[in-house]
């Protein structure tokens, strides 16, 4: 810990991202936990004012914490970000995510998210710093790179965007998935991948994967192809356990396990690297929605509770996770207004009167 009281780094950021990070803060404070908090701008309004969605004081700040919180953003193509942008900075800044961008400065290696509902009970572990997300994009494709693929289309008409995978960062997400399965009596644990089309990527990925897996004899670990696997998770949810998967694959897989365990706005994650760690909701900034009062602040609440676990507040964290399953197991109304979302998840934390 850096300070005595962990330093919490709040960055609501866009639409119903303030909206949900309220609730979680004041269900933070009602559950016991102990913390400082401090809030930071980052978002399209930064951007559109200062040619950055991720302001440097913002990144300090970040560093500077124990743990981050992190509401959500809007993000836009290139094009109407620039439309947007102060007159004065057009054509000077190019728009970058900020979430993506705090996942590769603070290197948050390890994206976790854990699914349960409806059937559902997995963790998933997805790399999150490589894959295709790893910015090595090109169009016109340059000719270069044709030496080095014959047949590859070169010119304007196409593009190329570079699936990097190292062994390193490969190793790193599976021993992470497998300590996880060994602390938390988890018995299996699944690589998703597609090694019989991507056979160089893919590959590496499999063998980090059984490497990691030769350290834990008592887990049982086995592979399935993405595709097949996210069939699979629709039809039968309840085989899947821990879960390994590339950046983009897990992108995809998680989206639909939060969905079939219950829908978007339950479910969170936590960005976890060496020395920095980040909780959010897994949903965006719902622009259709943003300012109705009716955004569901359970998945910002799971995120806080995933927060106040990893900081060793495991009490505040039960707590938290309690009353989310809660909710989630009772018949309530989807569109309920945040504030009764609030009073339900401060009812549940309150000690109960004698
Ligand atoms: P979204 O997650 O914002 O919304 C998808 C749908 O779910 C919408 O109909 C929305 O109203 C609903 N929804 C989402 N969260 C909800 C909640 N807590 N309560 C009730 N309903 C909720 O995804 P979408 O529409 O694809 O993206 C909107 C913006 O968010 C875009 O600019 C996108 O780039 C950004 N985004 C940001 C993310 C982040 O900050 N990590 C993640 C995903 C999208
Ligand atoms: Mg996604």
């Amino acid at each position: 810990m850096k300070h005595e009281k962990p330093r919490v780094a709040v960055l609501p950021g866009d639409g119903i991202g303030p909206e949900v990070m309220a609730v979680a803060v004041r269900a933070l404070e009602a559950s016991g936990f102990q913390a400082t908090y401090v809030e930071h701008d980052v978002g399209w309004s930064c951007w559109r004012e200062t040619g950055t969605a991720l302001p440097n004081a913002t990144l300090q700040a970040c560093r500077d914490a124990d743990a981050i919180l992190f509401g959500a953003i809007t993000s836009k193509p290139e094009e109407e970000a620039q439309r947007e942008l102060a007159p004065h900075l057009r054509g000077r800044a190019s728009y970058r995510s900020p979430i993506l961008q705090l996942r590769q400065k603070l290197h948050l290696s390890t994206n976790i998210r854990p699914c349960q509902g409806n059937g559902v009970d997995l963790v998933l572990f997805r790399e999150n710093t490589e894959d295709l997300y790893a910015g090595f994009e090109a169009s016109p494709v340059p000719e270069l790179l044709a030496k080095t693929f014959p047949g590859l289309p070169v010119g304007p008409d196409a593009a190329v965007s570079l699936r990097v995978v190292t062994r390193a960062a490969s190793r790193r997400i599976a021993e992470a998935a497998f300590a996880y399965a060994a602390r938390n009596g988890r018995r299996r644990v699944t690589l998703l991948e597609k090694a019989n089309v991507l056979r160089q990527t893919g590959g590496l990925m499999r063998s980090a994967f059984h490497g990691a897996g030769a350290g834990y004899p008592g887990i049982a670990q086995d592979e399935m192809n993405i595709d097949a696997a996210c069939a699979r998770l629709v039809s039968r949810p309840g085989e899947f356990d821990v879960v390994v998967a590339s950046n983009l694959f897990g992108d995809i897989f998680s989206d639909i396990a939060a969905e079939v365990a219950g829908g978007l706005p339950w479910a969170a994650s936590a960005n976890v690297g060496e020395k920095h760690a980040l909780f959010e909701p897994i949903h965006g900034s719902a622009p259709d929605i943003a300012g109705r009062g009716i955004a569901n602040p359970c998945g910002a609440v799971r995120a806080a509770a995933m927060m106040a676990r990893h900081l060793g507040q495991t009490g505040a964290a039960a707590l938290l996770e309690g009353a989310v399953q809660q909710l989630a197991a009772r018949p309530l109304a989807n569109d309920m207004t945040t504030a009764r979302w609030e009073r339900e998840v401060l009812a549940l934390l309150s000690p109960i009167p004698a």
